[in-house]
């Protein structure tokens, strides 16, 4: 289903970690904006500016998230779903890359198809990959601190 609806936050996407749901509020807020930014009409600088800044801060997010892995040995005790969530960052970020260097050679997308990849890429990472990682920290004596 291609939807580029903007995306409500609600209490269903939190992973119980507060870094982690903070970065999550920041993710949204920025595909939000984001959309209304492309409604009034897509450019090539535009949709290059928002990708990158997209890319910057996702590619910093998944940091966070990586070195709390890392830090609770996620993937020994989760049998092996580090190395499966890893990959997950990975191909998001390859797929924006990819979407980058087809802007570079001209090729635009439509918002539609951007928002709507984006969109769900990002809701159903929330929903099932975050939320175990965020019961997994819980479970293993995780508090919050920042
Ligand atoms: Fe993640």
């Amino acid at each position: 289903m291609i939807s580029h609806e903007p995306i409500i936050w609600n209490d269903t996407f939190l992973t119980g970690i507060d870094r982690i749901d903070d970065q999550h509020k920041v993710l949204v807020n920025t595909l939000n904006e984001a959309n209304t930014r492309l409604a009034s009409g897509v450019t090539r600088d535009l949709l290059e500016q928002i990708t990158r800044d997209l890319l910057s801060y996702a590619i910093y997010h998944f940091e966070t998230e990586e070195g709390l892995m890392r830090e609770y040995d996620y993937e020994a005790g989760s049998d092996a779903a580090e190395t499966r969530h890893r990959a997950e960052h990975r191909g998001f970020s390859q797929q924006v890359v990819k979407l980058r260097e087809g802007l570079r050679d001209g090729r635009l997308v439509t918002r539609e198809y951007l928002l709507s990849f984006l969109n769900q890429w990002l809701v159903n990472h929330i929903l099932h990959t975050d939320k175990k990682l965020g019961e997994f920290l819980l479970k293993r004596g995780f508090t919050q601190q920042n």
